[in-house]
């Protein structure tokens, strides 16, 4: 009878994929024994793993460049990295290798890219475009970098005070400063407005532009930029949108002829099932064939474009291991299995907004599995997870009596720190995990680097007043 975990796997998936395969009923994450790393680290252990990060960046150039071949697409591609998605250094540095463009989210990014500077990792020339809603101090800083040189940082702008403040700010630049404009994005019909809070109104831009930008010879208008927050996908309501959004490009372009960057945000998804079906290279090939067909009948050059790849960039190269303490039986139905850290704290999405992850166990792939939910340490009854994206249970291998269960949630490695508060306070004082770097050396062999101790109760203490 085929009733081992490894065979729900194979009748349920195609199985190994290129980021997984199992030997002697253990898991490979990138040919790396998983088993290993735990025996090294223990858990819960948050790991990333460096090559996937520039592998990733390498297949969004590739793949746009070989859509703008395909579509003979007049305009070229320009890949950015919006630091939100993940901070750390080592994303960066790792990032940074990839000869790539940087997005910022606030004032203290700009600290970010200054430090980066500082150690050589950065040159003035990148393109630095400025998101977000922008206080003083994040215009302040944007200033400031402008007038150290960096020709290339643009501000775009989400609403027309920031506008207002930035001319006063800004006095006699050598050149005009590049600036952008955010278009207000239209929700999908489900959600619980209308209009996203983010950026300017279509039909309010052509005339800002006009009134306000167009004599200021401070500024000169190259981008706009748009993120339709439910990412790049092939439904009638992105296409919608992303007509909508070349159609008021072209507008622009019409009255303003400096406009030549299309800014198309983020939303490559990250693979967050093994039944992921997601095509990649048709959606950028069709993305540039939409815009490419509407500057045609518009008669407008096709723009530069520009992304915003976060979760895509980052989010495969992170994994969450933890151990299962203990298996409740608390009816006739439910199976829990105790998780040695919280899903809240840890992998704050699961919780925030139902995210799902790859979901697998390390170790017992030859043993039988049942239904289970998966329980956090925290008192919350909002800390579990019990659903796959592709189905609506979980299923894991039974406990063994001669090696606890190890279970691992892979491509984590976007957004959860900065949404959980790294090194924080975290719920019912659950410590953050332990993380470690792995990287391939020149023979193509895994090394590992610790990068945090498991947090102490003497940091969380001192940040509490004690
Ligand atoms: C303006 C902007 N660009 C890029 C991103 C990155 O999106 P993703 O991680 O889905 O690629 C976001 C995410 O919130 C965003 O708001």
């Amino acid at each position: 009878m085929k009733n081992k975990y490894y065979d729900l796997v194979d009748q349920t998936f195609d199985f190994p994929q290129d980021e997984f395969r199992t030997e002697e009923g253990e898991l490979y994450f990138h040919d790396i024994p998983l088993m290993e790393i735990i025996k090294q680290y223990g858990t819960p252990l948050k790991i990333t793993y460096l090559p996937k990060i520039s592998s990733q960046i390498q297949r969004a150039k590739r793949m746009f460049n070989v859509a703008i071949a395909k579509t003979d697409y007049q305009g070229t591609y320009n890949y950015c990295y919006c630091t939100k998605s993940s901070h750390f250094s080592f994303v960066l540095e790792e990032a940074l290798k990839n000869d790539i463009n940087l997005e910022t989210s606030s004032a203290f990014d700009i600290n970010l890219i200054q430090e980066l500077y500082e150690q050589g990792l950065v040159d003035k020339d990148k393109f630095v475009l400025c998101n977000g809603y922008k206080r003083i101090p994040y215009l302040e800083n944007i200033v400031n970098l402008y007038n150290d040189g960096w020709h290339n940082v643009i501000p775009i702008f989400d609403n027309n005070n920031e506008y207002y403040t930035l001319d006063k700010m800004l006095e006699n630049p050598e050149v005009p400063m590049k600036v952008g404009i955010r278009i207000a994005a239209e929700e999908e019909p489900k959600f619980d407005f209308y209009t996203s809070r983010l950026g300017m109104r279509y039909r309010d831009i052509v005339s800002f532009y006009e009134d306000q930008v167009k004599s200021n010879r401070k500024f000169q208008l190259k981008m706009l930029h748009f993120f339709i927050n439910t990412g790049i996908r092939d439904t009638a309501y992105y296409w919608n949108e992303l007509s909508k959004c070349v159609n008021v490009y072209c507008d622009l372009k019409r009255v303003c002829p400096d406009l030549d960057s299309l800014n198309i945000g983020g939303g490559f998804p990250c693979k967050t099932s093994l039944a992921s079906t997601y095509d990649y290279e048709y959606m950028a090939e069709e993305v540039l064939a939409q815009i490419k067909n509407i500057c045609t009948n518009r008669e407008v050059p096709e723009p530069i474009i520009f992304t915003e790849f976060g979760s895509f960039t980052v989010g495969e190269s992170g994994a969450t291991l933890y151990s299962i303490l203990d298996e409740k039986q608390q009816n006739d139905r439910e199976r829990w299995y105790m998780i040695d850290s919280s899903f809240i704290t840890t992998l704050p999405d699961t919780w925030g907004i139902n995210q799902r992850f790859i979901m697998l166990p390390i170790n017992h792939w030859d043993c039988e599995y049942q239904r289970v939910f998966l329980g956090g340490l925290t008192c919350d009854s909002e800390d579990y997870y019990n659903a796959d994206s592709h189905a609506n249970a979980i299923f894991l291998p039974k406990l063994q009596k001669d090696e606890p269960l190890y279970i691992g949630f892979f491509h984590t490695g976007a957004y959860q720190e900065s949404l959980g508060g790294y090194g924080g306070i975290q719920h019912c004082l659950i410590p953050a995990p332990k993380h470690i770097i792995i990287d391939k050396d020149e023979e193509g062999e895994y090394v590992t680097k610790l990068f945090a101790k498991e947090q102490s109760h003497k940091s969380m203490l001192k940040i509490l007043g004690y």
